[in-house]
């Protein structure tokens, strides 16, 4: 039996203020396999950020249930920077060329040793944005800048690798290199990645497993196995294997009623 790497147990989540409590979550449960690349797919406004950022001890308000990263709870994976996240848009400062950002986090950060230059080359290069190290942040294109966030998320040596709908925003061309970087990235640093998203197609294309969420208040309402080979391309969109993986997710998503599909599922 592989190892579990992240565990939702019977999760409960409401966002709580003086007047109003929303509830997002529902008996949410799942496991994620060490060096897994699982995937939550589910409508827009169902909670899939909010899993996220419960999984990263982000967020506060109303929790029941429980939540394990290798043995631990998600303040202490945060606390020892076992945990990257790399959101929908790159959050990078402009003016400051890129291995600057990459270097910034660790700089801050208070656990010595001091950020090394070496790694981040080591990294940039992985992500094939090296030739642009000291080139400033406003000069490159979205795509380019998600690589370097991702590089400075790499930085802490993470063994959790999570990403919030990543290539929403991005055209075509630079959607296939982005999957590309990031299977070969989980692959060679040996991350566990859990991945969410509205797109059933980005889903299948990079994930082992998905689970797909009910609206909110959330839960899983159906785990399908994506036994693809890998790596996995763009163009596989027209294989039979992968429509047939598609449907099955399509499916699910259908059975789970028409409200899934009015949240904007693609
Ligand atoms: N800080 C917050 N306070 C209150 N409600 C919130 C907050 N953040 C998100 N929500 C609500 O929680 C629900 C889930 O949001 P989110 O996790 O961002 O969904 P998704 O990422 O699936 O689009 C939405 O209805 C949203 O409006
Ligand atoms: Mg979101």
């Amino acid at each position: 039996m592989p190892e579990t790497a992240l565990r939702f147990d019977d999760v409960h989540f409401a966002y709580e203020n003086a007047s109003i409590s929303v509830e997002v979550i529902r008996s949410l449960s799942f496991d994620v396999s060490s060096h897994e690349i699982f995937g939550l797919v589910g409508p827009s406004g169902c909670g899939k950020t909010t899993i996220l950022k419960l999984a990263a001890d982000l967020v506060t308000g109303s929790t029941s249930g429980s939540i394990v990263i290798d043995g631990t709870s998600p303040a202490q994976a945060r606390a020892e920077r076992r945990i990257a996240i790399l959101f929908q848009r790159p959050i990078l400062l402009p003016w400051r060329n890129v291995l600057e950002n990459v270097l910034l986090p660790s700089q801050i950060a208070d656990d010595p040793p001091a950020p090394s230059k070496a790694k981040a080359m080591e990294l940039l290069d992985l992500a094939g944005v090296a030739d642009f190290s000291d080139r400033p942040i406003h000069e490159l294109s979205g795509g380019m800048q998600q690589r370097v966030s991702l590089v400075r998320s790499l930085m802490s040596e993470p063994r959790l690798l999570y990403l919030d709908e990543p290539f929403i925003s991005l055209d075509e061309v630079v959607k296939e290199d982005l999957l590309q970087l990031t299977q070969r990235v989980a692959q060679s640093l040996s991350l566990t990645v859990l991945h969410v998203s509205h797109s059933l197609e980005d889903s299948v294309l990079l994930c082992d497993r998905v689970a797909v969420l009910a609206p909110r208040p959330t839960t899983v309402s159906q785990l399908i196995d994506i036994s693809l080979d890998r790596p996995r391309h763009y163009q596989q969109r027209i294989e039979p294997e992968f429509l047939e993986a598609l449907s099955s997710v399509r499916n699910a998503v259908h059975a789970n009623g028409r409200n899934a599909l009015k949240g904007g599922l693609q």
